[in-house]
């Protein structure tokens, strides 16, 4: 086997073979097929496609290239939540510990920002102490004793995704549906969760500008996850404005802890109470009561217990960047749209993201709403706050705002964009 015959497999439009499959993601793993070699496939893939089958053993073959996690010591049913991305979504912090207060096991493997969306161990690293890496042994014990952990995924869990797909978000072949579905169900599938949770973002913030490309993404994660015996569903959610009213890490999380206090924005209580209630549902928990373990305190109490386990201290002052910018509504008038790609390359000009993957965050900075699409807004009045530690960086923040909402007459109806669309 080699890697050229591989390559122009998928490049004349043809089927790989198993073989082929097995052979490429193994010998890439192990650096016998070149990186411009597997950059040349993987844009094959993303031209051409790949079918069910080739999907599915591709899949199989990363998932192959490392070591498979086994929770089956837990006393309970686990389940785990991923989502494709997007800006200001902080769901899974107070959704992991809310699922594991109604009885569930929740191990989850999240990852870090990259570009315009926020990773979930930047947003946790703001508070102070909390550690993102542990190992195997800590992850159960963690999980054993609070019924929640969040932690970085090991570098033996699919290492062939790891490689791959830092290759391709340097070379233009993130958004080919059959990479993104096997990347991500890969890992999933390797840490060994028994139900699984797919949001699927779509909308301006998301990979997935439209809701047919969101729904082929959604039927082919789920279609693998079934066939490696997980039992997977996927509901697909807006992301054409940011979640909630803040998009930067210890914004995000003072965010998610007003959630679990019984407080927090709108969407990000429904968007949290929904996926809490189809993880109990396909992890088998019958009768738990999402909303009063919020409203009771007892998600809070997991959370806290969550924090402290992996070094955290629930009770520390968050971060808080050193300069603020205040920007005002240009006119009064009802919101009627606030982007959330704009919203989400701001918040990483201002130093919430990084540029490249061994780049710094900055845990206080960020973008925080005053106002989301259908509220009433008065000219001079703060329509949103940037935070950072670099005030240099206003103008460039400022500059990918521009044009970034609309306000239409005062009274104008506004069709609000359901939270779940499907
Ligand atoms: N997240 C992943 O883990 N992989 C992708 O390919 C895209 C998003």
């Amino acid at each position: 086997m080699d890697a050229i015959s591989v390559i122009r497999t998928k490049r004349d439009r043809g089927e790989l073979s198993p073989e082929q499959i097995d052979w490429v993601i193994d010998a890439y793993t192990r650096g016998e097929v070149a990186d411009e070699q597997m950059s040349a496939l993987a844009m094959a893939i993303l031209l051409n496609g790949m079918n069910r089958a080739e999907i599915a053993r591709w899949t199989a073959a990363m998932i192959a290239s490392g070591e498979r996690m086994d929770f089956s010591s837990l006393s309970r049913p686990t389940a785990d939540k991923h989502s494709t991305g997007g800006v200001g979504d902080k769901i899974t912090l107070p959704l992991a510990p809310l699922v594991a207060a109604c009885g569930a096991a929740v191990p989850q493997l999240s990852g870090r920002g990259l570009g315009h969306t926020g990773g979930t161990l930047d947003k946790l690293e703001s508070i102070p102490g909390w550690r993102a890496l542990l190992s195997n042994e800590e992850m159960l014990r963690v999980l054993d004793t609070t019924g929640a952990v969040i932690c970085a995924a090991g570098d033996g869990l699919a290492p062939a995704d790891k490689k791959l797909y830092a290759l391709r978000d340097v070379t233009g072949t993130v958004e080919a549906i059959p990479l993104i579905a096997s990347s991500i169900m890969s890992k999933k599938i390797a840490e060994g969760t028994g139900s699984l949770v797919l949001d699927v973002k779509v909308g301006s913030g998301a990979f997935m500008k439209s809701i047919e490309d969101a729904r082929e993404l959604a039927s082919t994660m789920v279609g693998l996850g079934t066939d490696h015996g997980v039992r997977t569903v996927a509901l697909l959610t807006d992301m054409s404005t940011p979640l909630g009213l803040t998009a930067g890490n210890a914004l995000e999380v003072r965010e998610s802890v007003e959630v679990l206090a019984g407080g927090g924005p709108a969407d990000v209580v429904e968007l949290t109470l929904a996926l809490a209630r189809e993880m109990l549902d396909a992890a088998g928990v019958k009768d738990a009561d999402p909303a009063k373990a919020l409203a009771d305190g007892s998600a809070m109490d997991v959370w806290r217990r969550m924090i402290a386990a992996q070094g955290g201290d629930p009770d520390a002052a968050l971060p808080v960047a050193r300069e603020q910018h205040v920007i005002t509504a240009p006119a009064s008038g009802v919101l009627t749209r606030l982007d959330a790609y704009e919203v989400g390359v701001a918040a990483w000009r201002l130093g919430a993201g990084r540029a490249r993957k061994e780049d710094p965050v900055q845990a206080g900075a960020g973008v925080e709403l005053h106002a989301k699409p259908g509220d009433e807004v008065t000219a001079g009045a703060p329509l949103m706050t940037l935070h950072t530690d670099t005030p240099e960086k206003f103008d460039y923040a400022l500059r990918s705002l521009e044009g970034s909402f609309d306000i239409a007459a005062p009274g104008t109806a506004h069709e609000a964009t359901p939270v779940v669309l499907e």
